[in-house]
């Protein structure tokens, strides 16, 4: 049984759904959802959750998932009108797509629920909206000039060129045919684009949105009147010259971020509650060791110390319930820690959460500790002082980001568009059944009854929704089934 459970921390109240379930005769506490902080938008939010979980229930017995290659979804999204090759009628542009009526409207959709999930429903988020070239010297302070780059190298046996990291030189095989990489073709390959301004000028194409967060962070502090802990999240595009794009959207030269800097003061405890989701974990540790990961609550996982922070508990388990809230397999997903060689340049600790792709588990989100490096960053490079006025310790304070969960929108696009493909038991076919939320079309009106006043009233509820939906209206549904 579901029910609301409310929680006063720090005297601010919270509301939590939570299930009571009984396991091997005990009942047992389940921590479901996040509902918000007002009774009222709490009731409404359970509501929305437990209707979706048993609509969900109720197909699910009825249809089977299936398994798709990525060919098979790149072939279908074109056919379906969701995403084709960008300048493709010129021979197509290794790394660039285009999205179709249907794409667009799904891109749309996620990028809306994030922001609704990440922004509307919290207390502590503010969104922003940076340029997409900017000043160069925030490349330089960022360290993006200096460190962003991969290694290029080219296979001796298929000849295809690869990108691979640092460590790897020397061990790294072909993702193409397996062969060994040539040591002699490794070289540097930094990954941004550069681009003239005006006559002589020159910058970046930002591949990442974050510093545009950092650049603006006082400014946001300020004049949003936030108190820390608060995030600030940016949707936007980001530009990276990737040696080898491939697998369809998963890896391309443009594509689109959704970025959250997580400021809090230094060493400040989480006061919110992990949620209490399982997952499979794989520790840096578990892979140093080659231990197989396992399936365990994130919030074990903390106690157990395998998560060093609750901040960082806390994001990954929000995150992954952003997923799951959506209608993905929570089956398909894990968290994996970074080994040390892996890290970025700007980051203590990172887990990411990864995807069961057709070709194998790969990161979806980066969720990176960068602690205080692009803030002091900032200071060095810009001679401005960036610390904040904190009201309730009444002192200047450079805040640490803790965790900076980020997303690329189009790796997102295909989880849920892998976990959308069903059997239909009753129909004997293969169906796309996206959550509502995301569904490119909200409805389609079919006036079955060939006769002006069906018809009339057809269009009249057609008028209506499509005030506010993207809905179709198809003239007969029989004229329809025949072509
Ligand atoms: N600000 C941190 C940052 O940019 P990242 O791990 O390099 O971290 C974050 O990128 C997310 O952006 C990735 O998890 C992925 O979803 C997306 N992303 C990165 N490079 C991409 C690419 N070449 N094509 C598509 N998505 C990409």
């Amino acid at each position: 049984m579901a029910f609301i459970v409310k929680k006063k921390i720090r005297e601010k109240e919270y509301f939590y759904l939570n299930e009571n379930k009984r396991v091997s005769g005990k009942v047992k506490t389940k921590t479901l959802a996040y509902l918000g902080k007002t009774r009222g938008g709490a009731e409404k939010r359970a509501e929305e959750i437990l209707n979706s979980k048993k609509l969900d229930k109720k197909i699910n017995e009825e249809m089977e998932q299936q398994k798709i290659s990525i060919e098979e979804l790149t072939a279908f999204c074109k056919r379906k009108g969701f995403v084709y090759q960008s300048g493709e009628i010129y021979g197509g542009l290794a790394g660039f797509w285009d999205f179709g009526h249907l794409g667009v409207e799904l891109k749309n959709n996620l990028k809306k629920e994030w922001w609704k999930y990440h922004v509307y429903q919290r207390e502590d988020m503010v969104g922003i909206d940076g340029s997409i070239i900017t000043h160069p010297q925030v490349w330089k302070a960022s360290g993006h000039v200096d460190s962003f780059s991969d290694i290029f190298v080219v296979c001796k046996k298929c000849k295809k060129p690869s990108k691979i990291d640092k460590n790897e030189i020397g061990t790294a095989k072909c993702d193409f045919c397996g062969g060994s990489f040539d040591e002699k073709t490794a070289k540097e390959f930094k990954l941004m684009f550069k681009i003239q301004i005006g006559e002589s000028a020159e910058s970046y194409l930002r591949p990442e949105t974050a510093q545009l967060i950092f650049t603006n962070f006082k400014f946001v502090y300020e004049n949003a009147r936030m108190k820390l802990p608060f995030g600030i999240a940016q949707i936007g595009k980001a530009f990276r010259n990737e040696i080898a794009p491939r697998d369809f959207l998963f890896r391309s030269r443009e594509f689109e971020q959704m970025e959250i800097e997580y400021f809090i003061k230094p060493d400040s405890k989480c006061p919110y509650e992990v949620l209490d989701d399982e997952i499979l974990i794989y520790s840096a540790e578990a892979q140093e060791k080659n231990i197989v990961p396992s399936i365990m609550k994130i919030k074990d996982a903390l106690v157990k110390g395998i998560i060093k922070k609750d901040w960082h508990a806390y994001w990954l388990a929000t995150e992954f319930n952003f997923f799951k809230n959506l209608g993905a397999n929570p089956k398909n997903f894990r968290i994996r820690q970074h080994k040390k060689t892996e890290l970025a340049h700007y980051s203590s600790d990172c887990w990411d959460l990864e995807y069961n792709f057709p070709f194998g588990w790969k990161e979806i989100e980066g969720i990176a500790d960068r602690e205080d490096y692009d803030l002091s960053q900032h200071e060095k490079f810009s001679k401005k002082d960036l610390k904040v006025f904190d009201s309730d310790s009444k002192e200047k304070i450079l805040p640490h980001v803790i965790c900076e969960p980020s997303l690329g929108v189009e790796r997102a696009f295909l989880v849920f568009m892998f976990d959308s493909f069903f059997f239909d038991n009753k129909r004997k076919n293969t169906i796309l059944k996206l959550h509502p939320k995301l569904s490119p079309v909200k409805a389609a009106i079919f006036p079955i009854v060939k006769k002006t006043e069906f018809e009339n009233m057809a269009k009249k509820i057609f008028e209506d929704l499509r005030k506010d939906l993207h809905v179709v209206y198809g003239k007969h549904w029989k004229e329809i089934r025949k072509k």
